[in-house]
């Protein structure tokens, strides 16, 4: 018969007192020196780490990516090298605003952050289910943030402080409308496509660089709660998306989603008539269509959520040799605030937890630091150059610098009119005139259920404000909001639409 394992303290002592405290009497105080139940309550006291700032409340699983198509034309990256190379993954979906606990099936975007575990390095893409988002500057992603969390005096989440904001930064239009519609509430986290929202580069091996649009279609299909299903959910079962994806994969049933990216040659990036580097732009499929590249499959869950997924860090900075950024301001300003996001949550040493290791390779001379736990690179020189180790640098991977025309450093408008940045309607009005008579209604639904909660004395004003971007974005549309709202509809509204 196997040994049984022995219960210890965290020192590894044995011990038997587990469950009764060192008392003074059967009825008595207790005394200091029972060290166990010291220990006992002051580990569970640090049980928790700082939550995310935003996307809190998330779920997670290991996969496979596998190539079906070559796009060694547009990319040198080693993961897409050969049709059938398989690359382990990990992937975390998130709501944004909500806390750690907070209702899966609150209406919100969803985050579709992945780590792909190259052997030239981790690519984390970080994305959400929407091709766009709110702002096209990260000075602002702070205040806008605060806009969905909760008031500062109420301490409540606030419809009049969103649309306040909302209607005072147009650009927010393209994904207010996504919000609104019935992609605001997914059927957990399977039914949902992917975007890596921002422009990237691809490089190719004659240096060669590519703007692309990352796309990971869902293969089970588009499938969203109603409005009034989303409430139901949220009260009848908060973590629906945790359990829909952890039972699918453990029975086998595994979730996939077909890569697709849309590319445009660094030349066309010049004259396009949408600023590729807005992210609250697409690029219509028509001007740039979709190039399948491969699968993502999720099958196999963590075992241990807080060590997997919890403390699983994803950065857009983390691309690899074939991949890179574009000029885009808010992929600029994430590649900063997400390693700083992580050495505030997890700590300076955050890529040595196992779930962030590089299984390949780390050789550099990064050193100490809180919770270095991996043996520091014991005896090894920890300066560079030195006459004693191996490490060397690949000339391979020397970088072609990205090219910059404009030398005047200025705060760029950037909703400038004179250089076409000031148009927020035309692609939320195309995406509304496609929409099923169905998804019409339901937008409409919703959008009047959530703007009848603005309150107080600048309610008319706000809503004013925002019915006038509905209508300049489709007539029919304000029309129909401002009528679920009871506002009497001004010609005005038309005349600016
Ligand atoms: C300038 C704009 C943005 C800033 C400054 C920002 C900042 C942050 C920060 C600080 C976190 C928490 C990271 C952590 O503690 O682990 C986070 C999480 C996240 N962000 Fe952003 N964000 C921005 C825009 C975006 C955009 C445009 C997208 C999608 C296209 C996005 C997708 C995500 C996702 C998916 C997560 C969760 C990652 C995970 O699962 O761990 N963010 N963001």
């Amino acid at each position: 018969m196997s040994e049984k394992k022995k219960l210890t303290t965290a020192s590894g002592r044995p011990y038997v007192e587990n469950e009764d405290s060192l008392s003074v009497g059967r009825r008595g105080p207790l005394l200091l020196e029972d060290y166990v139940l010291h220990e006992k309550m002051a580990h569970f006291n640090r049980e928790r780490i700082p939550e995310r700032v935003v996307h809190a409340n998330g779920s997670g699983a290991f996969g496979t990516f596998t190539v079906t198509n070559d796009i060694t034309k547009y990319t040198r990256a080693k993961m897409f090298s050969e049709v059938g190379k398989k690359t382990d993954m990990l992937a975390r979906f998130s709501t944004v605003g909500g806390e750690k606990g907070s209702a899966d099936s609150d209406r919100d975007p969803r985050g579709f952050a992945l780590k792909f575990y190259t052997e030239e390095g981790n690519w984390d893409l970080v994305g959400n289910n929407t091709p766009v988002f709110f702002i096209k500057d990260p000075k602002k992603f702070g205040d806008f943030i605060h806009t969905q969390k909760r008031h500062p005096f109420t301490n409540m989440k606030s419809q009049t402080m969103r649309w306040d904001y909302w209607s005072l930064n147009p650009e927010s239009l393209h994904q207010v409308l996504i919000l609104m519609s019935d992609r605001g509430t997914p059927y957990g986290y399977r039914h949902m496509n992917g975007y890596g929202s921002h422009t990237f580069s691809m490089i190719n091996a004659k240096d060669e660089r590519f703007y692309v649009k990352f796309h990971f279609k869902t293969d089970q299909g588009i499938k969203n709660f109603t409005d009034e299903e989303a409430t139901e959910m949220a009260g009848k079962n908060p973590d629906i998306s945790q359990q829909d994806l952890i039972e699918h994969i453990e029975k086998g049933d595994y979730p996939s989603w077909t890569l697709k990216i849309q590319v445009m040659p660094q030349e066309e990036a010049k004259n396009y008539k949408w600023n590729p580097f807005d992210l609250t732009k697409v690029w219509p499929h028509g001007d740039y269509p979709l190039i399948e590249v491969g699968k993502m499959e999720l099958n196999k869950n963590a075992d241990n959520y807080f060590a997997q997924i919890e403390q699983s860090a994803f950065a857009p900075a983390h691309v690899v040799d074939g991949i890179s950024y574009s000029p885009d301001k808010m992929l600029q300003g994430r590649l900063l605030s997400y390693p700083d996001a992580h050495r505030y949550r997890l700590g300076a040493n955050y890529e040595q937890i196992p779930v962030n290791r590089c299984p390949y390779q780390v050789n550099n001379y990064q050193r100490d630091g809180f919770m270095r736990v991996d043996g520091n690179h014991g005896r090894a020189e920890n300066y560079f150059p030195n006459s004693f180790d191996d490490i060397s640098i690949d000339q391979d991977h020397k970088l072609k610098a990205p090219e910059v025309k404009d030398d005047e450093a200025a705060w760029y408008d950037r909703n400038d009119p004179a250089a076409g940045d000031d148009d927020h309607y035309t692609q939320p009005g195309n995406l509304y005139r496609l929409m099923s008579d169905q998804a019409k209604t339901n937008l409409v639904n919703n959008t009047v259920g959530s703007m009848s909660q603005i309150d107080g004395e600048k309610k008319e004003e706000i809503t004013m404000r925002q019915l006038c971007h509905w209508f300049r974005a489709d007539p029919e549309l304000g029309s129909r909001i401002a009528d679920g709202l009871g506002v009497e509809i001004d010609q005005s509204m038309f005349a600016k639409a």
